[in-house]
């Protein structure tokens, strides 16, 4: 028998967890310090655990088999449920929002658009965007040497994701877009934490300023989408209209364009952003380690800009990025719902159960990566890879809904890293404050203030 899925006959195992106080459960630890808290249960109790909030019961799973039970072999049963529903304000129907056939058929409809050859097209629009801010920073160090790299990536990816979207000439609407975006997501956010929020018709100073934001966003995005109809594109929104069903033939409803755009937005921006963030801290960290990259890419590229083609022989590089996203997995949680009890390596798992699910802690964990918290990019020579099971890995995420964007992700990150090494040093201000902000993403809680020097 599968030692995952054992059948109901057998002796059903006891869920550990930490007992938490009366009807408030963990809530303490899990305001002040959620990783915290979700690393001491994992430790302690072990790879499948449970804790109350308020007398409900949530499970957290880490043991990488099991995750990889939920999110890949038995993946109909762990739906994203309720976990989402607070995002569908804002995303409406985009791909992380939904399940079951309708996920199937519009991730069918949208995952040629992320092949690797047709990211090919949108690499000089990033390349461009990413060399403009790098001019920007030459400019503005003269008079001011220090930035917040945290600022600095949520503000150039989120460009870099608008560009490549609408290549349209939308200059003048960056800043709008961008400002209703980040007002949009904060509210998201803040009511994901709230126990009851005000409904959105009720013009509180909070509602009143996301339906403005959500209005500006609306009232941006679907024009692009009529115009893009008009007169497609070489862009990702020219190819998220250009996708057709392989059954039916029909395309995206102007609706679903718009959800998926807002979609694309939020999901690759900020984790993209956070990634790069730790990786220039880390790098601060680890001059050794820069120097060799920064000896790759003058290597393979001189002080030429880089394309698409080079991106491949950056290996070193890629290890790199890899590291980072072990050490500092963007989304750091995600969660499912399981939609009928099911029992796993004889542990019940009752329908409804909301299950969290953190590769933070999984590539965190000393029973599989030697010496885990050593930043260490030969970890991923393919030797290592080879020797060691693929599942003890996953920022993003697993089985059928695995990140749809992650090559377009790999893509910009090489080109940012290679071009900032190119032109700049960094260095982490002398005795600046190191902290987690484990929100939508794993951001770093004091911004992350920086030297850049021309090199
Ligand atoms: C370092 C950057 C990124 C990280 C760490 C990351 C991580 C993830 C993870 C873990 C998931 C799976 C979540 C789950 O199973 O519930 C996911 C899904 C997704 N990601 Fe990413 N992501 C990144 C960049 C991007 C980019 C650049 C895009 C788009 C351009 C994107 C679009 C999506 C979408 C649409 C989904 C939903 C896929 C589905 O449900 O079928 N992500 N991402």
């Amino acid at each position: 028998m599968n030692r995952l899925k054992s059948d109901a006959m057998t002796s059903l195992k006891q869920i550990p967890g930490p007992s938490g106080l009366p009807i408030l459960g963990v809530m303490p630890e899990m305001v002040s310090d959620m990783l915290g808290l979700f690393t001491k249960t994992a430790r302690e109790h072990g790879g499948i655990a449970q804790f109350k909030l308020l007398n409900k019961s949530y499970f957290l799973v880490t043991d990488p088999d099991y995750v990889k039970y939920i999110l890949q072999d038995n993946y109909k049963n762990y739906i994203r449920g309720r976990s989402v529903e607070t995002g569908r304000v804002l995303l409406g129907n985009g791909l992380p929002l939904i399940d079951g056939d309708f996920w199937l058929r519009e991730r069918r409809l949208l995952q040629p658009a992320f092949h690797r050859e047709r990211l090919g097209k949108l690499a000089s629009t990033a390349t461009d965007v990413i060399g403009s801010t790098l001019d920007s920073w030459s400019q503005r160090i003269q008079t001011q040497p220090t930035l917040d790299m945290d600022e600095e990536m949520m503000h150039l990816t989120l460009t870099i994701i608008i560009k490549t979207m609408f290549s349209a000439d939308i200059d003048d609407k960056i800043l709008a877009l961008g400002h209703a975006f980040n007002v949009s997501s904060k509210f998201m956010l803040w009511r994901s934490q709230q126990m009851w929020a005000p409904p959105l018709w009720f013009p509180v100073p909070r509602n009143v300023e996301y339906n403005r934001a959500f209005k500006t966003l609306n009232d941006t995005i679907y024009p692009l989408i009529a115009s893009g109809r008009k007169e497609p594109k070489d862009d990702l929104l020219g190819m998220l209209l250009e996708m057709r069903d392989a059954e039916t033939g029909e395309g995206m409803t102007d609706q679903q364009a718009r959800d998926e755009v807002v979609t694309i937005f939020f999901a690759g921006h900020e984790t993209t952003a956070a990634t790069m963030t730790w990786a220039f801290y880390l790098l601060s960290q680890h001059p050794e380690i820069e120097e060799k990259m920064r000896d790759e890419v003058k290597s393979i590229l001189g002080d030429r800009t880089p394309t698409f083609a080079d991106l491949p022989k950056l290996t070193y590089m890629t290890k790199v990025i890899q590291e980072v996203l072990r050490l500092y997995p963007a989304a750091y949680l995600f969660a499912r719902e399981a939609v009928q009890d099911d029992v796993l390596d004889g542990y019940p798992i009752p329908a409804n159960t909301l299950i969290f699910i953190t590769p933070y802690i999984t590539h965190r964990d000393p029973t599989l990566w030697p010496d885990p918290e050593k930043f260490d990019p030969e970890r991923f020579t393919p030797e290592q890879i080879a020797n060691r099971p693929k599942q003890i890995y996953y920022p993003f995420g697993e089985g059928p809904h695995v990140c749809i964007g992650n090559n377009f992700a790999l893509m910009e990150m090489q080109f940012i890293l290679a071009m900032t090494l190119q032109r700049f040093r960094i260095k982490l201000v002398p005795n600046h404050p190191i902290a987690f902000k484990p929100e939508a993403t794993l951001r770093a809680k004091y911004g992350m203030k920086m030297t850049v020097e021309k090199i």
